[in-house]
């Protein structure tokens, strides 16, 4: 069977970095490539930022390959994620041998739930001086995480996981997540230690070392795997995915990148991880592994995009995983 993949480019670098990774799948599987548009310039152009054909698109497709959309990534992301069927998005943050980081040890992944917490929607203008915001916390929601939490580290021969909360202030929705996920763990027989967050930002930048896989809230998955890029070498580098029952979107964590799209630097290496992920996704283990041994032999000997120092193009980069490959 030839799987279909639903292909997103986006805006500003998405642009650039994901027909590099389209290439790389093309070099290690067969597969139907299927073209959706969306973000800002799509917005422009027809008036909507995501329109229904991607929609479906990516709904039906396989797999999904996203890049990244500007100021209208929340009215992109968030329906892609849900068109997916998306409770996890899994965010790997490591250093590789070859790169400059701040925390050279660092190795973790954060399991970020993906559907509700403050990114539900619920935001309100009331008056001229009051906005508000309903954080939307269910136990559904938070066990259906910790189940996924529970069978990933299970796979990699770990013992429990971490727990991001801040349940000490927001006692009944953090609580809730807090409580619902140490309750499944603990009827896995899955370790937990349930931290404070703002504590967990400290920890993280002292002793990396200390934490394999870190279950977060919505937005403490965001803010916090972004920082852990900084201690890995920059944005540049991180994957994700967004996993459903069946379906999955892989992106990039970075945005849109205006400050360099159409320089032709972008480092390709987080789209490509991200592809890798995608490969995994499907069942083609081998051909994943074999992309991030790569991209990681790339990054380990150069060329490198200027964001890690180097003074390669985001094509020198890519045919240099190319050959590899
Ligand atoms: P950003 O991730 O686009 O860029 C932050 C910084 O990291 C910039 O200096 C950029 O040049 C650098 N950077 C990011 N990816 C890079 C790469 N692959 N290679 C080299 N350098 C890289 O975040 P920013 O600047 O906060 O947002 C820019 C736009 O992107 C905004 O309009 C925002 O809404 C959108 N955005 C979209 C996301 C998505 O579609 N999932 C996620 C985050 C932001
Ligand atoms: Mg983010």
């Amino acid at each position: 069977m030839t799987e279909t993949i639903a292909v997103v480019p986006g805006d500003g670098i998405g642009q650039e970095v994901v027909p590099v990774a389209v290439d790389v799948l093309d070099a290690v599987g067969e597969f139907e490539f299927v073209h959706g548009e969306a973000g800002d310039a799509t917005k422009a152009e027809t008036g909507s930022a995501l329109p229904e054909e991607t929609y479906e698109l990516v709904a039906e497709a396989d797999a999904t390959l996203f890049g990244a959309a500007g100021e209208t990534a929340a009215d992109v992301v968030l329906p892609l994620r849900e068109a997916v069927g998306s409770f996890v998005n899994v965010r790997p943050a490591r250093a590789y041998p070859g790169v400059d980081a701040l925390r050279p040890e660092t190795d973790l992944v954060f399991l970020r739930e993906n559907t509700e917490g403050v990114y539900a929607g619920h935001e309100d203008r009331l008056s001229d001086d009051l906005s508000t915001l309903t954080r939307v916390v269910t136990t559904s929601a938070s066990e259906r995480l910790a189940e996924f939490a529970c069978d990933y580290v299970d796979d990699r021969g770990l013992d429990g996981f971490h727990v991001a909360h801040k349940a000490n202030v927001m006692r009944e929705t953090d609580g809730r997540f807090r409580d619902a996920v140490v309750g499944v763990a603990d009827e896995h027989g899955v370790e937990t230690e349930a931290v404070l967050m703002d504590a967990f930002a400290t920890h993280v930048c002292l002793d990396p070392e200390q934490f394999d896989v870190v279950v977060c809230p919505n937005l403490a998955g965001d803010v916090l795997s972004d920082l852990a890029a900084g201690l890995v070498g920059g944005l540049g580098l991180l994957p994700s995915a967004n996993v459903g029952p069946e379906n999955g979107l892989f992106e990039p964590v970075h945005g849109s990148a205006p400050d360099i799209a159409g320089e032709g630097v972008a480092n390709p290496s987080a789209t490509l991880l991200s592809a890798a992920m995608l490969l995994s996704h499907l069942g083609y283990d081998d051909e994943g592994d074999r992309v991030r041994a790569a991209v990681e032999d790339v990054l380990a000997e150069g060329p490198h995009t200027p964001d890690l120092g180097g003074e390669a193009s985001t094509e020198d980069v890519a045919d240099a995983v190319l050959a590899r490959l």
